[in-house]
């Protein structure tokens, strides 16, 4: 596998492969992977010729209060692993490449209304600043298709709604979370968990379960909410939001629907917010 830090080398690798007919697949990320970006870039080698992973611990998606400085940076072990998965190239771009006229200065983009809620409402300014990063590396790579965990769903849902109002040629596609064996949605941020910590959060997964089955019972999604936010609240989590919605637009359902749904979850535990979700019905 290639490491490319600059533009011109990315460009220049992939007209290479551009000139002889070969697809490109890419999977942006932070780094610090783990099995849950390995199942993106082997569902990546699965449908293009060749596959791009990008490392970029990107500046503009953090609150002034969170961790981009703590932001775990592995880049080694990122490339062994992106290696040993058949990945062919990895972008880990400086800043500057990035943001040549500064992370404060740069051109910004808003996806609105489905920005307004849930992560958008608790971390203002975070889907700007992914929006803005995933289509300055759209323009770099220039993908055929581009994949994502459903984890981040309204990420998901974010650069979706991007590509489609910009017409990136582009096809977004997904993956489902993968787990640890007690449920918790595989993180980087989970190695922010103190190991008492750690043991108490597969209550979110729990609690994701017993609102799906709630809403399979015909419990209304209103007191379905309540009861996770309590329960959240009794196990000594502090829950932003723990809410059914419509997985389709993150709008609130009709009184009684109970397909195309999602439960979603965001809680802190100590000092690290942990976010999931499941889709049902
Ligand atoms: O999901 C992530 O790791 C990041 O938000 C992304 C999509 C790589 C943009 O920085």
């Amino acid at each position: 596998m290639q490491t490319v830090q600059d533009v011109p080398a990315l460009r220049a690798a992939i007209r290479g492969w551009r000139s002889k007919g070969e697809t490109v697949g890419f999977v942006p990320t932070m780094g610090n992977l783990h099995a849950g970006h390995q199942s993106l870039i082997k569902l990546a080698r699965a449908r293009t010729e060749r596959v791009v992973a990008s490392v970029f611990v990107n500046p503009t998606q953090f609150g002034p209060n969170e961790d981009f400085e703590r932001y775990p940076r592995t880049l080694l072990q990122d490339q062994t692993a992106l290696t040993d998965e058949g990945c062919d190239l990895l972008f880990a771009p400086e800043v500057a490449t990035i943001y040549p006229f500064g992370a404060d200065q740069s051109v910004s983009l808003r996806v609105p209304q489905i920005t307004d809620t849930l992560e958008g409402a608790h971390r203002p300014t975070h889907f700007d600043g992914v929006a803005t990063v995933v289509c300055k590396l759209f323009n770099l790579v220039q993908p055929d298709i581009a994949i994502f965990g459903q984890k981040d769903f309204q990420q998901l849902k974010v650069i979706e709604r991007m590509v489609r109002d910009l017409s990136l040629p582009v096809k977004v596609m997904s993956a489902p979370t993968l787990r640890a064996d007690d449920g918790l949605a595989l993180s980087s941020r989970n190695q922010y968990l103190s190991a008492e910590e750690r043991a108490r959060a597969p209550l979110i997964h729990d609690t994701l379960n017993k609102m799906r089955d709630l809403v399979g019972k015909g419990h209304a999604w209103r007191a379905i909410e309540q009861m996770a936010t309590a329960r959240l609240l009794r196990a000594g989590f502090a829950p932003d939001y723990a809410v059914i919605r419509r997985a389709e637009d993150l709008a609130e359902p009709a009184d009684g629907q109970n397909d195309g749904l999602i439960a979603l979850i965001a809680a802190r535990m100590g000092n690290t917010r942990l976010i999931d979700n499941l889709l049902f019905g």
